[in-house]
């Protein structure tokens, strides 16, 4: 069954200072993540705007704009988006839903999208995908991460604040396939063990995907 994003947004809306707190200055301490999100940076050069979907409190956001990329934030959770501004008034966020989203075709020239899925379905996934390439413009990169598995893990308990939550893991075929459907190319993923101590104990995927100046025949 599909997860309401009203749950979503609730646990959002719940864990929103916690969640901050926590996760503020991950990159940090990740070496995969920051030599990632520099790559991203060089291939994106100076093309614009750049927007990171399902930003949380944005420390990806930051990290970029630190890497002098020109960077807003889009999230579903109020609660995290004041997080988000209080921590970097510099930067503009605002609310949002990826699966629906309030920009015109072709008008974005990279997203980036750390673990904003977690919470999707399969189909969900597939949606989010097809807006996300709806909205990129002909050369546009898409940057994503999730967690690698088959497995739903379910919390009822999270940072402290009792919730009702499924977290979700993918395979690297399940992402490729959507990808591909929703008419990516130069699809590339890469793979990573967990840091221990840093993070939750799953393997991790970065996808670089390109959004194609030519369209694919039907
Ligand atoms: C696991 S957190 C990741 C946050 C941040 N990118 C990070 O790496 O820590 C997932 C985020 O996606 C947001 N989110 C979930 N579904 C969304 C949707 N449909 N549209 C926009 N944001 C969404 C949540 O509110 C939450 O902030």
């Amino acid at each position: 069954m599909e997860q309401e994003l009203n749950r979503v947004r609730n646990l959002y809306d719940t864990v929103a200072k916690e969640y901050a707190e926590t996760f503020s200055g991950e990159h940090e301490k990740k070496p995969k993540d920051q030599e990632i999100l520099h790559r991203f940076s060089q291939e994106i050069g100076d093309r614009r705007p750049v927007w990171d979907f399902g930003c949380g409190p944005g420390q990806t956001t930051k990290y970029l704009k630190n890497l002098d990329i020109e960077i807003s934030g889009l999230d579903l959770s109020e609660k995290i988006l004041e997080q988000a501004r209080t921590i970097h008034p510099e930067i503009h966020f605002r609310k949002g839903d990826i699966l629906e989203l309030a920009f015109e075709n072709d008008s974005i020239a990279g997203v980036v999208a750390f673990y904003a899925i977690v919470h999707f379905t399969g189909k969900q996934v597939g949606i989010a995908f097809r807006e996300v390439f709806r909205v990129l413009q002909p050369g546009g990169i898409f940057l994503i991460t999730y967690h690698i598995g088959e497995e739903t893990i379910h919390l009822d308990e999270f940072l402290g604040k009792k919730i009702d939550i499924d977290f979700m893991f993918f395979t690297t075929d399940f992402i490729f396939s959507c990808l591909n459907d929703s008419g990516f190319e130069n699809i590339e993923i890469i793979e990573r063990e967990p840091y221990p101590d840093v993070e939750y104990k799953s393997r991790r995927a970065y996808v670089f995907a390109i959004k194609p100046v030519v369209r694919k025949s039907p």
